[in-house]
């Protein structure tokens, strides 16, 4: 199954190693060429002997050692990564690799690979909730890194909690799924909007919303890795765009946005609209700080334009999307959108329920489409509603 595929295991010092071992050995079973690289820490848990037999290569662990081979040990198996595991990864190894520090062989060749990265952390419950660690998981989250969640259970110091290594079998499964996603849309183009819209009231203050633009950037990022050309068209945001976009818009108002999708239209088969667009601005912009009288202070709002039904009027046999986000009568109002808007489907999002809609990692979601079929998901993480709703795309594309 993964003939032709090298996977490059990261192992750093915990007394999770030994699982390690179970990871090459599954991976060598499915036909992968499997490379480890060891900390010096990893290696006082296991020797590198046992990684040597299991995975019938060669075990890199000291930056310095006699060359096996003529070429740059840390680039050549950075090159050959098509995946790279980091499993166990200790909170020092995130850290590192997080801020930017390569001071081994396996921080060096991880920010030298180009290959998908999949970590797979094991720590103390403590240190895995520490504020440090899980500002470095998010930050290399956003950087398009993906993790393997560690399990909840005793560890190995007696404590109970997070932070005991995902089970090879999930591990290895993650590794399976990386390197046999289907490029099942290249050759597709979509626009994917994204974020809030910033309307300004005056130098200083402005009417925006929660989205974080978690959604639309999953969206953006999934769909990338299935081969599509993507426009994202983003309002602004704290995070880090995919890489690989065909074109990144930045935008601050709904105008702008309108301008930005309308520009871009023509090119694209499939428009996804996950901004959260402001309905209103305000009447009059004050190009001067409004001054605080003793008076109460009313601002006039003037309606937006409302992107998806002025797109739904003119897309002819295009793909256009749409998300609800409610917080009460989801599916009715959904409805009403799909048929106001000529959304192909919309996807809902009930604001009321923990891990739904705005600044999550998750969604709980129902897909409404024209027909008025209504599917709906339990909790999910935004790359998996995400997939989901491009596998909705693909299949009104492939009519
Ligand atoms: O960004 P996150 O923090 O991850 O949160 C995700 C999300 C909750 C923002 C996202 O999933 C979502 O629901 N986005 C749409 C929110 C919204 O604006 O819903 P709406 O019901 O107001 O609009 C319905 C649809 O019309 C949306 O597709 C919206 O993009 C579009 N619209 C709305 C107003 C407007 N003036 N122009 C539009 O195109």
């Amino acid at each position: 199954m993964l003939k032709n595929k090298t996977v490059v295991i990261g192992v750093s010092g915990g007394v999770a190693v030994y699982k390690a071992l179970d990871v090459v050995s599954r991976l060598k079973k499915l036909g992968a060429n499997v490379r480890v690289i060891m900390t010096k820490s990893a290696t006082e848990f296991v020797t590198p002997l046992s990684f040597q037999s299991l995975s019938q290569n060669y075990v890199v662990y000291d930056m310095f050692e006699e060359p096996k081979t003529w070429d740059v040990e840390h680039i050549s198996l950075a090159k050959a990564a098509d995946v790279f595991l980091i499993a166990p990864a200790t909170a020092n190894v995130i850290g590192k690799m997080a801020n930017g520090i390569a001071d081994d062989m396996l921080t060096t060749t991880v920010m030298a690979t180009k290959g998908k990265v999949l970590i797979a952390p094991a720590m103390n419950t403590n240190m895995y909730e520490n504020p440090i660690v899980q500002r470095n998981i998010s930050t290399l989250k956003e950087l398009g890194y993906e993790f393997v969640e560690p399990e909840s259970g005793r560890l190995a110091c007696g404590d109970i909690g997070k932070g005991k290594l995902a089970t090879p079998e999930d591990i290895v499964n993650q590794v399976v799924k990386l390197l046999t996603k289907e490029k099942d849309l290249s050759g597709k183009s979509i626009i994917v909007t994204a974020g809030p819209t910033m309307e300004s009231i005056d130098p200083v203050r402005y009417i925006t919303n929660r989205s974080s633009g978690k959604m639309g950037y999953s969206i953006a990022s999934e769909a990338i890795s299935r081969g599509a050309d993507v426009t994202l068209i983003s309002g602004p945001t704290n995070i880090n765009p995919p890489q690989n976009l065909k074109k990144l818009i930045r935008i601050e108002t709904a105008q702008e946005m309108y301008d930005a999708v309308i520009n871009n239209m023509d090119e694209n088969q499939v428009i996804i609209k996950s901004a959260a667009v402001a309905d209103y601005k305000p009447k009059n912009y004050s190009n001067k700080k409004i001054k605080k009288t003793n008076d109460d202070l009313f601002i006039e709002l003037d309606r937006n334009k409302d992107i998806a039904y002025e797109i739904g009027k003119v897309k002819n046999d295009k793909i256009l999307v749409g998300f609800a986000a409610e917080t009460n009568d989801l599916i009715e109002n959904a409805k009403g959108k799909v048929k106001k808007k000529n959304f192909d489907f919309i996807v809902a999002n009930d604001l009321t329920k923990e891990g739904a809609g705005f600044g999550v990692d998750t969604n709980i979601v129902k897909i409404v489409d024209k027909d008025g079929n209504i599917t709906e998901y339990p909790k999910m993480k935004k790359e998996e509603v995400a997939n989901v709703i491009l596998d909705k795309v693909k299949l009104l594309l492939e009519r």
